[in-house]
């Protein structure tokens, strides 16, 4: 229907009759003479209506914005000192000779380019919204990381294999979306959580090197960076160790920042122990864009007058920090007292604070409620380990459980950084290695930090039964700018030690043999040394594209209560179709 794309045409086409196709984006009446700009996926172009073509000029009056046209007409130069500069075809407009209204349209619930329309209604009338260029900007740059990330692996001999959707439930930690079978009354399949089992399997079957672009699926509470359903880019390969996957995912990585938005990211990454991003940063994918760390204060205040302090230094799973915040002695009472509301949104007490107006005289020159309850040495060696000076500010975190003061203070360090606009560079990542094996859940009982098929450093099956607290596992992260990107590990090969693991996490013989017997079984097959990695594509998305969510960059996201604002799913089955599926609803939601 059209001969040019708008941003196509240019004083190259001067006399030339073309038509172009799309909506209508302004409308314009000047003097006489009607102006609209025709927008189509590559942009904009004017097209002018000149009164003298009587019937035409009638036409293009009933013109409004969005209706769907399609004009044809000739490429005139803008008169002198009207060229538009911002516009690649700036300097030419169409003078229409034909005009065709191929659809109307009623007004559109939100002027295009209103920056300020609720998420809500945005995604109501996505359609209208993705007309908007930035958009399609994004989905563009997301198109082309796609296309990236397929020719790398390509030619690094990765094979791309799909996996089945409807499967058995994996463990990955979150909760299953499960689909009723109607052949199998009473069986449900469940959607992949991830194809972690599946990818192992094709190890198993000798494909060596494998990739998915694959969408997982986690009823899960949803965040900014999570989404009940997401894409993975999930890999794995036999007969590697970590220094292949970091090789390999890092220069897939330089070279897609490289390439899509010509940024250096460093060679190699950074690597930290999940030891060291706990002490110095709360939180097991330090944002390290921010340069302030927390500091372990626990051996100072085992002894004080303030009880907070003692009583946390003193537990044996405690934790008291203290996090310098430079030049910010002179906060407010207001902004301190928000901080300390910010802390109880993590399970925080309190949020105390010491203001140092003068570091040479101590105590009299800080400023704070506390300040009484520490002794002069405790206060001047908790200054000289911070390293605060005259006009810093220090807050402390405290509690008999590290948890707690990880979370609140791992939170408060990044909105710090943020509102006192402390981050340093662009763009950092780095890989947290070294993660424990396991950890205790609220019911005392042992559930692993990645899955249960992550291999332990140590494999004899025996250590790791002794003292599963301290067994650390080949497992690692890849952080970008305080997001988890990715996560993977060397995978456990040997029957016997996947038994071990499947043991301590609770899950005996006869369970594992009902839940993973398939894989028990293939694992005595000539299963090779194998280990892998998945990325959550939406959230490189959302960081390569600048986005606030991965909502940003995924076409129809859900919403915060896990549903289509579009369609309005999850909707409701009628009776016939449940009865087929031998369901029953005991209570109808309205
Ligand atoms: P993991 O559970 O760490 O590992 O997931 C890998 C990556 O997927 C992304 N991700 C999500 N993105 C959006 N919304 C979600 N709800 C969501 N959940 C996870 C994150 C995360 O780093 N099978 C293992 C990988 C392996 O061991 O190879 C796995 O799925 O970016
Ligand atoms: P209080 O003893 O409750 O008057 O608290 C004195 C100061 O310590 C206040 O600034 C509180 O916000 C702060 N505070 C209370 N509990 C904690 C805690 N667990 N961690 C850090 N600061 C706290």
């Amino acid at each position: 229907m059209r001969t040019h794309y708008a941003d196509q045409l240019s004083l190259n086409h001067i006399n030339q009759t073309i038509t172009v196709c799309g909506w209508v984006h302004r409308r314009r009446d000047h003097g006489g003479v009607i102006f609209i700009d025709v927008r189509d996926r590559s942009g904009f172009v004017q097209v002018v209506f000149r009164p003298e073509q009587t019937e035409l000029f009638e036409l293009a009056k009933t013109l409004r914005s969005e209706y769907v046209v399609q004009v044809t007409g000739v490429v005139n130069a803008r008169p002198e000192g009207m060229a538009n500069q911002q516009l690649g075809n700036g300097a030419i407009e169409i003078v229409a000779s034909e005009l065709q209204v191929l659809n109307q349209a009623e007004p559109p619930p939100f002027p295009l380019d209103d920056a300020h329309v609720g998420e809500d209604v945005r995604l109501k009338y996505r359609y209208i919204d993705l007309r908007r260029s930035e958009q399609l900007k994004k989905f563009t740059l997301r198109a082309a990381m796609n296309r990236y990330i397929r020719t790398f692996l390509d030619e690094q001999g990765f094979l791309e294999v799909e996996t089945p959707y409807l499967m058995k439930p994996t463990p990955e930690g979150a909760r299953d979306y499960l689909v009723p079978s109607r052949v199998h009354q009473g069986h449900c399949y469940a959607l992949p959580q991830s194809p972690q089992l599946f990818k192992q399997i094709i190890m198993m079957s000798g494909f060596d090197k494998y990739y998915q672009i694959v969408r997982c699926f986690r009823d899960e509470d949803l965040r900014l960076d999570r989404q009940p359903e997401f894409t993975q880019l999930d890999i794995e390969a036999s007969f590697i160790d970590e220094t292949y996957i970091f090789d390999t995912m890092e220069a897939l990585y330089r070279g897609l920042f490289k390439t899509l938005l010509n940024v250096d990211l460093p060679q190699p990454f950074p690597r930290m122990t999940y030891a060291e991003a706990m002490r110095r940063y709360a939180s097991e994918k330090p944002h390290i864009r921010i340069p302030h760390e927390l500091v372990d204060i626990a051996d100072l205040v085992k002894q004080v007058e303030f009880s907070v302090f003692a009583e946390a230094a003193q537990a044996d799973e405690g934790r008291v920090v203290a996090l310098r915040v430079p030049n910010a002695a002179d906060m407010s009472r207001k902004q301190l007292d928000d901080y300390a509301e910010f802390v109880k949104i993590y399970g925080a007490k309190g949020l105390a604070y010491i203001k140092i107006n003068d570091a040479s005289q101590l105590p009299e020159g800080l400023q704070s409620p506390i300040v009484k309850l520490l002794d002069p040495a405790t206060l001047a060696a908790i200054l000289e380990r911070t390293q605060a000076t005259t006009g810093d500010l220090l807050f402390f975190g405290a509690s008999p459980k590290a948890s707690v003061v990880n979370d609140a203070m791992g939170a408060l360090r990044i909105k710090l950084g943020h509102d006192r606009k402390l981050l340093t560079r662009d763009w950092a990542p780095l890989w947290v290695v070294d993660f424990p094996m396991f950890e205790k859940n609220d019911q005392g009982q042992w559930s692993p930090l990645h899955h249960p098929f992550t291999s332990p450093k140590d494999t004899n099956p025996q250590a790791l039964r002794d003292d599963p607290g301290h067994s650390l596992a080949r497992a690692y992260d890849m952080v970008l700018n305080g997001f988890e990107l990715g996560g993977g590990s060397i995978r456990i090969h040997n029957q016997a030690l996947q038994q071990a693991v499947f043991d301590l996490i609770g899950i005996h013989p006869a369970l594992a043999e009902q839940k993973f017997g398939f894989f028990l079984e293939a694992l005595k097959y000539g299963c090779p040394p194998h280990g892998g990695i998945a990325f959550g594509l939406d959230r490189v998305a959302m960081l390569m594209t600048g986005s606030d969510s991965i909502r940003d960059v995924i076409a129809f996201p859900k919403s915060q209560t896990a549903m289509c604002p579009l369609t309005q799913a999850p909707g409701r089955v009628d009776a016939l179709q449940l009865a087929e599926l031998g369901l029953e609803l005991t209570e109808i939601m309205p």
